[in-house]
């Protein structure tokens, strides 16, 4: 099948790649012009595993092009997905008109029937102004449909998840667009939902701050378990395993990043409140998240005494492992009110330095995580990347002024830090206090 994909940020791509992977004849477009010309030479924007491979076997192979002329997508498909960002106002709402220039544009562009597909996170009822603006611009009597595909897929995991996703929605308004998003779709084995567009737009938001809740819901059973000296990590596994709450999400930390969840249920609380509904539990989600922030600033601060002139070490930037995405990360904040209290911040992550560099300022950057605890008075870990987990403790230990982890992610058994001779503090489980910092000269 012909398909394009207007848009190519995390979303766009796995969907040009996997659509192209499966087949079909697909362009992605862009308006980047900087950003075609590197895609079309193999170079990916982003870092995603398996990503690059992907794009470069199916270039190859002459089923995938990118191109930054959006006409020439839109010409080419007959499936036309558009997968351009929508994020946030200042309020909070979602913005709206990169989508709408789209279908502007798609309007004046088609020459024949279309299947009009919006893959972006959108408020409910978004599918009906795509269709009001199409039939307004098109001019001519061109046959069109519109359809709501959501798209589940989590960075870091993006062509896993686009492969083979947990379910497939689909929202409809015709038999026709029906039967040729199910063609599109057959390979892909997974529960396929059809619906109707508003359900189709109601499942992502819901879906996201469902998840978000659920985030929220076990830090907060963590703050209840640092009080009552209990442990999160095993509170989650017991709770766990009663298949209708089920083990996932219930990570304990500093809470949720990204550019999804904070700013999807955001704009689900506004969605809500056009409706005339008051969201509560959403909105307690998100003061939830930004409490968990500013109490792990607290323990670093009451653990430290002083925080000004301390160095601190930072294993950790991006706001989850796999990824270079800084955008919503927790560091940010963590890093950023440390910094006031006058302390020093030399950091560490795999990949997200360079993107890191864009948005803190006086951090020291190092290649080397155990540079970063060269005498750093305490360590604290931000995002549990897998390789921190194998670090050589003893190491560390005798790179640190003072043996002190601080840890947001609960990577590390306490147990196993109390006997390596660690003060490790973490989330939602006991301290290990050993040695206690020495005051600051
Ligand atoms: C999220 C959803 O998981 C995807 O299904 C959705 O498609 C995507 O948003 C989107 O709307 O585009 P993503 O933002 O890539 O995907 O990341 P997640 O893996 O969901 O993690 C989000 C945040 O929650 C991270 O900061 C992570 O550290 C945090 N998290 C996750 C926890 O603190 N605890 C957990 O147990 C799980």
């Amino acid at each position: 099948m012909k398909v394009s994909v207007i848009g190519t940020g995390y979303v766009g791509l796995a969907t040009t790649t996997v659509f192209a992977d499966l087949g079909n004849e697909v362009i992605g477009a862009d308006i980047d012009k900087g950003k075609i010309e590197g895609l079309n030479k193999g170079i990916m924007p982003i870092f995603e595993p398996g990503l690059k491979e992907l794009v470069e076997r199916n270039i190859k192979e002459k089923r995938l092009r990118f191109t930054h002329n959006n006409k020439e997508a839109i010409e080419h498909g007959e499936v036309i997905f558009i997968c351009v960002g929508t994020p946030p106002k200042e309020n909070w709402e979602t913005e709206l008109k990169y989508v709408e220039n789209v279908a502007v544009e798609i309007a004046k562009n088609m020459k024949s029937y279309k299947v009009i597909v919006h893959k972006s996170t959108v408020p409910v009822e978004t599918g009906d102004k795509v269709k009001k603006i199409i039939e307004d611009n098109a001019g001519r009597n061109v046959e069109f449909d519109v359809v709501s595909n959501p798209e589940f897929l989590r960075e870091g995991t993006a062509v896993e998840d686009t492969l083979h996703p947990d379910r497939i929605v689909v929202g409809v308004g015709s038999e026709k667009a029906k039967e040729i998003m199910k063609k599109l779709y057959e390979p892909i084995k997974a529960p396929l939902i059809i619906t109707d567009i508003r359900s189709a737009e109601l499942i992502k938001h819901a879906s996201n701050a469902f998840l978000a809740t659920k985030i929220s819901f076990i830090n907060s059973v963590a703050k209840i378990c640092e009080l009552s000296e209990a442990d999160v990590e095993k509170v989650a596994e017991g709770m766990g395993y009663d298949k209708r709450i089920a083990r996932d999400f219930l990570n304990a930390g500093i809470g949720y990043g990204g550019f999804c969840f904070p700013k999807d249920s955001q704009a689900f609380i506004k969605i809500a409140e056009k409706y005339g509904y008051d969201y509560k539990l959403l909105k307690a989600t998100n003061e939830i998240n930004e409490e968990q922030k500013k109490n792990f600033v607290k323990k670093v601060k009451s653990t430290l005494k002083d925080v000004s002139g301390k160095k601190i070490g930072v294993l950790g930037l991006s706001f989850k492992p796999n990824t270079d995405d800084m955008r919503f990360a927790p560091s940010i904040y963590i890093i950023e009110e440390l910094q006031k209290e006058g302390g020093k911040i030399k950091a560490y992550d795999p990949e997200a330095m360079e993107k890191a560099k864009e948005v803190l300022n006086d951090v020291e950057y190092y290649k080397d995580p155990y540079k970063v605890c060269e005498g750093a008075d305490c360590l604290l870990i931000l995002t549990e990347w897998n390789e921190f987990k194998e670090l050589d403790l003893e190491k560390i230990k005798s790179l640190l002024k003072i043996p002190l982890i601080i840890d947001g992610r609960n990577i590390y058994n306490p147990e196993d830090m109390r006997k390596h001779g660690f003060s490790y503090i973490s989330i939602g489980r006991k301290d290990v206090l050993g040695i206690r910092p020495a005051p600051t000269p």
